[in-house]
């Protein structure tokens, strides 16, 4: 028999994120996240056996993440029907996209969302390593800037022919969350002071790298660096000076291939634990 799914109020009893020793979202994912959401509870007579959150991503996306269902119900059509509550509360919210990410190993969760008709779009890997305390030692010679809002055309032109965004189809991860690059989005990371260029030695205004990032209280998070591997030095030691200037040891980067992270010359990159084989993303037009 269906259950009932509401929308969870701030007292609504909810299951809690880990179900029988599985994580639904990684520890940190709301701590991470650029935008509030809607959390969507499963009632068996009054008892909360399942849920999902879904947020409002941009003007016509929208990202679900953290479904789970009570082990003692799973298997019978409860995580389907979260899904496609989510994807109507999505639509009421003008979204006609609605994407999710996979840890690459959960088979359970890729095969949910093939059944509900989701389709892989991009793959990621999201590895960490501690910055050491003290002064960053990076080898690069380039001039790092944050860009000005001026520079917003010619930044989004630089970051739309990265590896990274191609790999992407033109997604960029905030926080947890994928979503289509924009000049709007790429805007408001520069304003916040959340992107830094490295430009060509000869002081030109031409970006040779590009990192976008964000500073939560435990790390620094890397959503995309790119560009030449002395340019990606460069905008690396700004990263690594925004840890230490927030007193931070963590670096956390999401990124298309591990390889592409080569040029950094980082001693250890460790896969985050909730995704260690990576992330497949997924999404499905919701017009159709
Ligand atoms: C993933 C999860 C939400 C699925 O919930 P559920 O209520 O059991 O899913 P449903 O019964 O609606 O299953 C829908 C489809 O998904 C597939 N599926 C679900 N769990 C599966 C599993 N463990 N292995 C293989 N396929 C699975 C089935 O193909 C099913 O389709 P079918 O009924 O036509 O065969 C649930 O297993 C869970 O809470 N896991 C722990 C938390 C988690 O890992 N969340 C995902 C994070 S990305």
């Amino acid at each position: 028999m269906p259950v009932a799914i509401r929308l969870a109020g701030i007292d609504s009893e909810q299951l809690p994120r880990i179900v029988a020793g599985r994580e639904a979202a990684p520890l940190e994912w709301l701590e991470w996240a650029e935008e509030p959401g809607h959390d969507l509870v499963a009632l068996d007579d009054g008892r909360a056996v399942g849920g999902i959150h879904v947020s409002i991503v941009g003007r016509t996306e929208a990202w679900m993440e953290a479904i789970r269902v009570h082990p003692d119900v799973q298997g019978r059509g409860i995580g389907g029907q979260l899904v496609r509550e989510a994807e109507a509360l999505a639509r009421h919210y003008g979204a006609a996209v609605m994407r999710t990410s996979i840890p690459a190993h959960d088979y359970g969760a890729l095969s949910l969302a093939e059944r509900a008709g989701y389709r892989q779009t991009a793959r990621c890997v999201v590895v960490e390593t501690e910055v050491a305390p003290g002064p960053a030692h990076v080898p690069y010679d380039a001039p790092v800037e944050h860009p000005r809002a001026e520079q917003t055309p010619a930044v989004l032109r630089f970051l739309e022919h990265t590896p990274a965004l191609a790999a992407w189809d033109k997604l960029v991860p905030l926080g947890w969350r994928f979503r289509r690059i924009s000049p709007e989005l790429v805007r408001g990371l520069i304003k916040d002071r959340r992107a830094a260029l490295a430009l060509r030695p000869e002081r030109s205004e031409e970006p040779q790298a590009c990192v976008l990032f964000a500073r939560p209280e435990e790390a620094v998070v890397v959503s995309l660096l790119d560009g030449t591997p002395p340019g990606m030095q460069a905008v690396f030691g700004e990263v690594l000076e925004q840890a230490q200037d927030g007193e931070v040891r963590r670096v956390v980067v999401f990124a298309h291939q591990l390889d592409a992270l080569a040029p950094l010359d980082v001693r250890e990159w460790r896969p985050h634990p909730w995704c260690p084989d990576g992330l497949v993303i997924v999404q499905k037009n919701l017009a159709s």
